[in-house]
């Protein structure tokens, strides 16, 4: 992997990190302490966010005209730079899926076709490209939120190899771009109801989505039989249980008339994780 400490975190001026991890697409089959559970879990996000990141910058760059400060668009560029960056990384550990020999296309596929051909496709035909950008800034609310979560409780500890490092550098990026879509949002479309309804849209779909698909790798996976999931749920529940309730209140706070996610602070936290990864 390549030393990432030459730039800085900085919310104002976030910077694209070309790493390379090694060995991703070539990880043992449970690369999260061999756990079952939080294996499939994190699988289930190996899915979602190169489409979901694609999302992203699909919904922002039809504004990237209409943003009146050039700090704002220079962040803009960084936050995209940024995204396909992530995308491509989690991408490469689809490979040591079909080695594992798990269905990693056949649920992206499905993903991709329900999800973006479907319903995000109409709902941006219905209510207009400013819906995708509002669903956007929700899901890197809950992009920082969790990465925050993650390295408070240094939640990547156990993951295997450059893995580990593959969730640190992710979490840190996600806290050092987290206000960007939203303050391209707050000057193109500062609406309250629309806030709130891409965060209802969003949370509906980013969790119903997450759990569908740890299951489905759950349960089309052969060695992941009952008497292993119940030797591995107790692990898993312990980080559910760390996770779920600061989470559940991140999600609050998006509620507040006056939230800006710079109030929910973690630039240090990023700055020193990366410094040591
Ligand atoms: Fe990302
Ligand atoms: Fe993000």
């Amino acid at each position: 992997m390549k030393k990432p400490f030459v730039k800085k975190i900085d919310g104002n001026a976030p910077s694209v990190r070309k790493l390379d991890f090694e060995g991703l697409d070539d990880l043992p089959k449970y690369y999260f302490h061999d756990n079952s559970i939080i294996t499939h879990s994190l699988n289930s996000f190996h899915v979602i966010f190169p489409e979901g990141e694609r999302f992203f910058i699909r919904s922002v760059k039809p504004f990237q005209d209409r943003i009146k400060s050039e700090t704002l668009r220079n962040r803009v560029k960084a936050f995209i730079g940024q995204e396909v960056q992530h995308g491509k990384e989690h991408e490469r550990v689809w490979d040591s899926l079909r080695k594992s020999a798990l269905p990693v296309d056949r649920i992206a596929a499905f993903y991709h076709r329900i999800v973006y051909k479907v319903i995000f496709a109409f709902l941006g035909f219905v209510f207009g490209p400013k819906i995708n950008l509002s669903i956007t800034a929700a899901l890197e609310h809950y992009t920082a939120t969790l990465g925050e979560i993650s390295l408070k409780y240094d939640l990547a500890r156990d993951a295997y190899g450059d893995m580990r490092k593959l969730l640190v550098w992710h979490a840190c990026e996600e806290i050092e771009h987290k206000s960007v879509v939203y303050d391209v949002m707050r000057e193109v479309a500062p609406g309250y109801f629309l806030r709130i309804a891409g965060f209802t849209i969003a949370t509906v779909m980013l969790w119903s989505f997450a759990i569908l698909f740890q299951y489905w790798f759950l349960i089309a996976d052969r060695e992941a039989t009952w008497k292993r999931f119940r030797q591995d749920r107790g692990y898993a529940r312990d980080y559910m249980r760390l996770t779920v309730p600061p989470l559940f209140g991140g999600a609050l706070q998006y509620f507040k008339p006056n939230f800006h996610p710079d109030q929910m602070g973690g630039y240090e936290l990023a700055e020193t994780s990366l410094a040591a990864l």
